[in-house]
């Protein structure tokens, strides 16, 4: 059992290094090599990953890749990609190559509306609250215009501010509905500003209104939605039917099946979820090397694949008129300046690669990720499947893992060039080249 510890968080890097050395690990001197072993040279650049997180002890290394050749209504990119999973930068850049040569992606901004709420009950006569609604929007726009100026300024602000009767979900709950513009930046600070304002602004409007009931109101949060179904982009590809043959399987055929893996994913929750699982794989990765928040994207993103009521495909496809058109359609709240943008080294250098987009230009770019990532994980399933690329990508891990040295990588991936290389039979085939028993199972 380990000692609990009181104050923490106020002990020096150093003196948490050690407790967490002394107290959490067998080898103390071994774990305190890693962690520190992490540590960037350049101290005023570690000072600068330390203070991203609290109690940071170590920087945590992801692999980062790059995609070239996505060619993006008519401009050339090549896209940063930060992930730990061997071949989704591969099947990226496979994609992208392929799209290319059929004319590119495109990609159009829908809307870049994002939404916050203050959710609060009330007790008291709704038909009140209702009333007096136009005089508290007024007030609600006094008490955030400080706020809101700059951003004003910048083209955006508040858009709209709703009254929602929410008693229907649940008894006596109402919402501020409130839409924002937030220009470049993902907006999360400065929409929940604006919320708290309007919650203390709602308090007092409620004291000052004869017709309502101060005591009857309870604010019971006011935070932003990562569900931003307005803040929206499609992403589409489309060509010929017979520019579509691929790994002997002819163009026909790999239009149906695509289509019918499409449909399967829309009908079967289990399979969407793979489905979308390999869609993130490219977001995710662009979105963590620009430095956005991977986590409210996938919970948009999921959020969004569910809106029917069930679990369905984030991606489309239709084959008609000879034409084979292939589609993404996602919430994507991202900012270009604001949180990590200018403060992470890479990910300076990821928006610089990308040409330093504005947020609906990078919003096109990594929904283009998300489509070209599912073109070809379909494109495996519905012809070689899966394993065969995947292992291809992911059989230097299993060398490394062996320990194997750089002439006997060379060697052996020259043997699984034309196989698939599952796991046991490069641990059986290493050991005969080694002339080693193969190990049993476990050891
Ligand atoms: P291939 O045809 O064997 O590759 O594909 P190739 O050696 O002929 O090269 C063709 C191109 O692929 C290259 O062109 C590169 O663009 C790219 P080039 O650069 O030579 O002009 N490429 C590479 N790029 C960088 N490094 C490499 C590399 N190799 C090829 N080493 C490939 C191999 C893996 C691309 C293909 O089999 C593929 O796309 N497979 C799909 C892989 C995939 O989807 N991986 C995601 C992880 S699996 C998963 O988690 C999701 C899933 O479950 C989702 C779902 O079920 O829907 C699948």
């Amino acid at each position: 059992m380990k000692d609990p510890i009181k104050g923490f968080s106020k002990l020096s890097k150093a003196a948490k290094l050690e407790w967490l050395v002394t107290n959490n690990f067998e080898d103390a001197d071994a774990a305190r090599s890693v962690l520190t072993g992490y540590w960037h040279d350049d101290e005023t650049l570690q000072k600068r990953h330390d203070e991203f997180i609290e109690n940071t002890m170590s920087n945590y290394y992801m692999p980062y890749g790059v995609a070239p050749n996505f060619q993006i209504n008519g401009k050339l990119y090549t896209i940063p990609m930060a992930i730990e999973e061997s071949s989704v930068v591969a099947a990226a850049a496979k994609s992208a190559s392929f799209w290319m040569e059929r004319g590119g992606f495109k990609a159009e901004v829908m809307g870049t509306q994002k939404i916050g709420h203050v959710h609060f009950m009330y007790t008291g006569d709704a038909s009140a609250l209702k009333d007096e609604f136009d005089v508290l929007e007024e007030d609600l726009r006094a008490a955030t215009a400080e706020l809101t100026s700059n951003m004003e300024a910048r083209g955006g602000g508040i858009t709209s501010i709703k009254l929602v009767d929410a008693t229907d979900r649940l008894d006596d709950y109402y919402q501020l509905e409130v839409t924002f513009e937030t220009c470049d930046s993902m907006g999360a600070n400065f929409i929940n500003s604006n919320l708290e304002e309007m919650a203390k602004c709602l308090q007092t409007f409620a004291q000052n209104h004869e017709r309502l009931d101060a005591n009857a109101l309870e604010v019971v949060m006011r935070i932003l939605s990562n569900y931003t179904p307005n803040c929206l982009v499609r992403a589409s590809v489309s060509c010929k039917i017979e520019e579509l043959a691929s790994e002997g399987v002819s163009a026909e055929e790999f239009a149906r099946k695509f289509k019918r893996a499409i449909a399967i994913a829309n009908a079967e929750p289990y399979r969407a979820t793979t489905h979308n699982k390999g869609i993130m794989n490219g977001i995710d990765a662009v979105i963590i090397a620009t430095g956005n928040d991977f986590r409210a994207v996938e919970a948009a993103c999921h959020t969004h694949a569910a809106r029917s009521g069930s679990y369905k495909s984030l991606t489309g496809c239709a084959v008609e008129n000879g034409i084979f058109t292939f589609w993404i359609e996602i919430p994507l709240a991202l900012g270009v300046v604001g949180g990590l943008t200018k403060l992470h080294p890479l990910v300076v250098k990821s928006l610089e690669m990308l040409g330093n987009p504005d947020a609906e230009e990078l919003m096109g770019i990594v929904a283009v990720s998300g489509l070209a990532q599912n073109f070809a994980a379909l494109r495996a399933l519905v012809t070689t499947g899966i394993q065969k690329g995947h292992m291809k990508m992911h059989l230097m891990n299993i060398l490394t893992q062996l320990e194997a040295t750089p002439e006997e990588k060379i060697h052996i991936a020259t043997y699984f060039k034309d196989k698939v290389p599952h796991h046991r039979e490069v641990v059986n085939y290493f050991c005969e080249l080694r002339g080693v028993p193969v190990p049993k199972v476990g050891q």
